[in-house]
């Protein structure tokens, strides 16, 4: 009944969500999951969008508790990569047939607004034909249209949860839960291809969080949604906390592909830190991108926002294969969101 009113795109109300993400009889899951793989095989054609994952700097001056980067980790040997290292790693990508540069950093001014619309400027002149996607984390309006006008296309900032006392126990003071959803309404605004997403089993949440969670998305429509399980990292509050459900994850991604047709969803690489073959789970029941890192290698090792495991370094012609397995290939278009809703 209630799958029904989701493909139908009705409104569900928070107790509606509630009840499907509780819903543990098997049929329920399988039917889900197949609606999910169907509908994103009627829009993707089995087709997989692939993105080049920079992480430009792990210098971040944010201390979420459940971050391996947070600023209070002395742990953790900092970096920001030079202009003429992005230009020159966003030419290998583009050589090797990525379409996507996706510029990820700690939240910090390590790069200024300015000295950030130059790289931008820089990328977008040498390869016009690239997206060109910015996960920074929280600016002020006048900087976000800055490098949106300097030619940035997307932009992924997690909301992280839609509940503000849950998003308290998670974040130090500093950071609001108002003003996170201020700046994703923001970039909406100036045009962005905007993206959120949350981690699943993060501490304290309940499905009444979650559910909030997937009402704030049917209703902000985001372009892409990131979705991973928690995963404890090593030197922060949260290391001792059990890691988020893999399967819990699955069945929400394929929750979101049905509440969002048309979002890019991510098989996140949490995902595959937890089940080696997460990735072609999540790709089976919902999720139609792929993000393979192509950080040089020092910065990727400083770069732990919690232990990757099972990080997705292969080349394209080593993810065609295993994308084959399943009948699904390498989408190498722009893949830019399609807003047909
Ligand atoms: N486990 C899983 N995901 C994490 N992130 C940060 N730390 C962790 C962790 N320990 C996610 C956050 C952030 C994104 C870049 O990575 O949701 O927005």
């Amino acid at each position: 009944m209630l799958l029904d009113q989701l493909i139908a795109q009705k409104p569900l109300t928070i107790s509606e969500f509630k009840e499907l993400i509780e819903q543990k009889d098997p049929r329920f899951q399988k039917e889900l999951q197949d609606y999910a793989e169907h509908i994103t095989e009627q829009i993707f054609h089995k087709g997989v969008y692939i993105r080049a994952l920079l992480e430009i700097s792990n210098i971040c001056e944010n201390n979420c508790y459940y971050c391996g980067i947070r600023k209070d980790n002395q742990t953790v040997k900092r970096y920001k990569l030079r202009p003429e290292t992005i230009l020159s790693t966003a030419h290998f990508a583009y050589q090797k047939g990525f379409r996507t540069l996706v510029m990820q950093g700690g939240e910090s001014k390590a790069y200024s607004a300015k000295e950030m619309e130059k790289i931008i400027l820089d990328l977008k002149h040498q390869h016009p034909d690239m997206a060109i996607t910015l996960s920074l984390g929280e600016f002020s309006e006048e900087t976000y249209r800055l490098w949106k006008n300097a030619g940035a296309d997307r932009y992924l900032l997690r909301h992280e949860s839609y509940n503000p006392e849950h998003y308290a126990k998670i974040h130090p003071k500093e950071l609001s839960f108002e003003h996170r959803i201020d700046c994703l309404n923001t970039l909406k605004a100036l045009s962005y291809q905007t993206g959120a997403g949350f981690m699943v089993g993060s501490p304290f949440q309940t499905t009444e969080h979650l559910a909030h969670d997937l009402k704030f998305i049917q209703e902000f429509k985001p372009a892409m949604i990131g979705l991973g399980p928690f995963i404890p990292a090593p030197n922060t509050p949260f290391q001792h906390y059990k890691a988020g459900s893999t399967d819990l994850t699955l069945r929400l991604l394929s929750l979101l592909r049905i509440i969002n047709p048309y979002a890019l969803i991510p098989a996140t690489t949490a995902l595959s830190a937890l089940s080696s073959h997460g990735r072609l789970e999540a790709l089976r029941v919902g999720a139609n991108v792929v993000m393979p890192n192509v950080s040089p290698k020092e910065a990727r090792e400083s770069y732990q926002l919690y232990v990757k495991k099972n990080e997705t370094t292969d080349s394209l012609d080593q993810l065609e294969k295993e994308l084959s397995t399943i009948g699904y290939h390498v989408d190498y278009t722009i893949g830019d969101y399609q807003n047909k809703i």
